[in-house]
C-alpha cells in the first residue's frame, strides 16, 4: 500500500514536471525505500522541486544519478551553502529533503 502510494506519487511528479532533471523511478523510490526505512514520500517530492527551484543557478542541473550516495552526502551540504550565498533559504528539512531526492536517483 506504502509502495502504491509512493509510486503515485512519483508519477504525478512526473507527469507535472516540464523540465529535464529526472525525475525518480518505481526503481530508484524502492532503493530509496530500503535506504531511508521511514521515507516520507512527500520528502521525496519536495525535494526533487527544491532541487529543481535552488540547484540550477549557477551550473545547468547535474544529472543526479552521475553521484554516488557517498558523493551525495559530501556534495549536498556545500552546495545548499552554495545555493543560500546565491538567493535561496533552505534549512536543516530542505537539505535532508534535497539529499533524500539525490540519494534516491544516486549511481
Ligand atoms: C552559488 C552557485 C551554485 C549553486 C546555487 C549550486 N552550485 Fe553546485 N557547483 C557550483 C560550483 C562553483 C561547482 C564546481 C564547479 C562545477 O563543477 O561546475 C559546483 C559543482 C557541483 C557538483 C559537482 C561536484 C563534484 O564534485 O563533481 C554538483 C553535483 C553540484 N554542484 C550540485 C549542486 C546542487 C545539488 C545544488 C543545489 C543545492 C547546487 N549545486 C547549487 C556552484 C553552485
Amino acid at each position: 500500500m506504502r509502495t502504491l502510494t509512493i509510486i503515485s506519487i512519483v508519477l504525478f511528479i512526473a507527469a507535472c514536471s516540464a523540465n529535464k532533471v529526472a525525475a525518480p523511478s518505481k526503481a530508484d523510490v524502492e532503493k530509496e525505500g530500503e535506504e531511508f526505512a521511514e521515507l516520507a514520500p512527500s520528502e521525496l517530492a519536495s525535494g526533487k522541486e527544491l532541487y529543481v527551484a535552488n540547484c540550477g543557478k549557477c551550473h545547468a542541473h547535474k544529472e543526479v544519478s552521475d553521484y554516488t550516495k557517498e558523493e551525495w552526502e559530501k556534495i549536498m551540504p556545500n552546495m545548499v551553502q552554495k545555493a543560500n550565498g546565491k538567493g535561496s533559504n533552505l534549512g536543516a528539512t530542505d537539505e535532508h529533503a534535497l539529499l533524500r531526492y539525490a540519494v534516491a536517483m544516486s549511481k
